[in-house]
C-alpha cells in the first residue's frame, strides 16, 4: 500500500469511514471539525499531506445541508494543504433525485451540487447507486459509479428461495429490477401506477407472483411508501414471503414503523447511511466499506 494514501471523514458517517480503514489497515486521517460560535463550521487538518492523494468520506443524508457545506469546506482545507488530488467518496449523494426540469420554476440539483463539488476541487469522486445513472454525465472529472445489486442479490438469495419473481415498485425502478432477476436467474414483475386525481392512484401488478417470493428493489427507502404499497399489492395478488432490497436506507421520519408494519418480511439494505437509531431484526444492513476499499485502491493504483 502506497503511504501516502489518506482517508478523511466528515461527521455524517465516521463508522463507515472507520470500517474502510480497517479494511485497508491505515489509520483515520486527523481533522479537526467543530462550529464557531455563529454556528459556521469550523475545520482544521492535522497532519501533513503536502503532495499526497487524500479520500475524504462523507454521505449527504440526514442533515444535508449540513453536511454538504461540511465536505465543500473540508475539501478546500485539504486543497490549501497541497495535496496531490481529493477523491470525494459519497456513498449516498444527495439532491439527485432532482436531476431535470419536471416542472416549471423548479432547480436542478443534482447539476447544482456536481458543479459545487467541482469548484471546492474535488479531482474524482466515488459514489453508489446514483437515483439515475445520467448523473454521473453532470460531472467533468472520473465517476467510479458503483452498485450495490450483487451484494443485496448475495443476501437475498437464502431468503428467497427458488421458486420467486422480482418485481419493480415502479417503472423508474425496472433497469435495477431486471438486473437483479439476471443475478437471481429469476421472473421480472413491474407495478404500473396511474395517478387517478391529486389524491388517489391506481396500482396494477404486470406480471405474476401468486405463490412466489417475492424481491422488491429499489435504490432508496426513505418514507417506505413506495416500498409499503408495492409489498401490500404484493400480498393481496397472493405473493408468499416478501423481502424488499434497496441500496440507501434513508428512513424518513417513521419509515421503519411503516415497514414493520407491511407485508414485508425483510427489508436487506446497506450502510450507505448512517441511522443513529436502532433497526428491526427484519432489516439486515450489509457494509459497503469492502467495496469503497476497493475502489479506493483502484483509484491509487490508476494515479500512479
Ligand atoms: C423514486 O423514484 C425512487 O426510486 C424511490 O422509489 C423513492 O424515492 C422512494 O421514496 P419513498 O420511500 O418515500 O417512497
Amino acid at each position: 500500500m502506497n503511504k501516502s494514501l489518506k482517508l478523511f471523514a466528515g461527521s455524517s458517517h465516521l463508522k463507515l469511514a472507520q470500517e474502510v480503514c480497517g479494511e485497508l489497515k491505515i489509520d483515520l486521517g486527523r481533522l479537526h471539525l467543530d462550529r464557531f460560535p455563529d454556528g459556521e463550521t469550523s475545520v482544521q487538518v492535522l497532519e501533513n499531506v503536502r503532495g499526497c492523494d487524500v479520500f475524504i468520506l462523507q454521505s449527504i443524508a440526514g442533515e444535508p445541508n449540513h453536511y454538504l457545506f461540511e465536505l465543500l469546506i473540508i475539501i478546500d482545507a485539504l486543497k490549501r494543504s497541497s495535496v496531490r488530488s481529493v477523491t470525494a467518496i459519497i456513498p449516498y449523494l444527495g439532491y439527485c433525485r432532482q436531476d431535470r426540469k419536471n416542472k416549471p420554476g423548479v432547480p436542478i440539483t443534482a447539476k447544482l451540487v456536481a458543479n459545487v463539488l467541482a469548484t471546492a476541487g474535488i479531482t474524482n469522486l466515488i459514489t453508489f447507486d446514483l437515483h439515475a445513472d445520467q448523473a454521473e454525465g453532470f460531472f467533468e472529472i472520473s465517476v467510479d459509479h458503483l452498485h450495490c445489486q450483487k451484494l443485496l442479490c448475495d443476501f437475498a438469495r437464502e431468503l428467497i428461495g427458488e421458486r420467486c419473481a422480482v418485481v419493480a415498485p415502479d417503472i423508474g425502478s425496472i433497469k435495477i429490477a431486471e438486473h437483479m432477476a439476471r443475478i437471481l436467474n429469476t421472473g421480472l414483475a413491474v407495478i404500473k401506477k396511474e395517478r387517478l386525481n391529486s389524491f388517489d392512484v391506481s396500482m396494477s401488478l404486470i406480471g405474476d407472483v401468486r405463490d412466489r417470493n417475492v424481491l422488491i428493489p429499489d435504490d432508496l427507502c426513505s418514507t417506505a411508501g413506495t416500498l409499503v404499497s408495492a409489498a401490500n399489492l404484493c400480498q393481496e395478488l397472493g405473493a408468499k414471503k416478501i423481502v424488499a432490497a434497496v441500496t440507501h436506507g434513508l428512513f424518513v421520519g417513521d419509515a421503519i414503523e411503516r415497514i414493520e408494519l407491511s407485508a414485508i418480511d425483510h427489508l436487506i439494505t446497506t450502510d450507505t447511511i448512517d441511522v443513529r437509531r436502532g433497526v428491526p431484526a427484519s432489516i439486515k444492513r450489509v457494509s459497503v466499506a469492502v467495496l469503497i476499499a476497493e475502489a479506493m485502491k483502484n483509484q491509487q493504483a490508476s494515479q500512479e
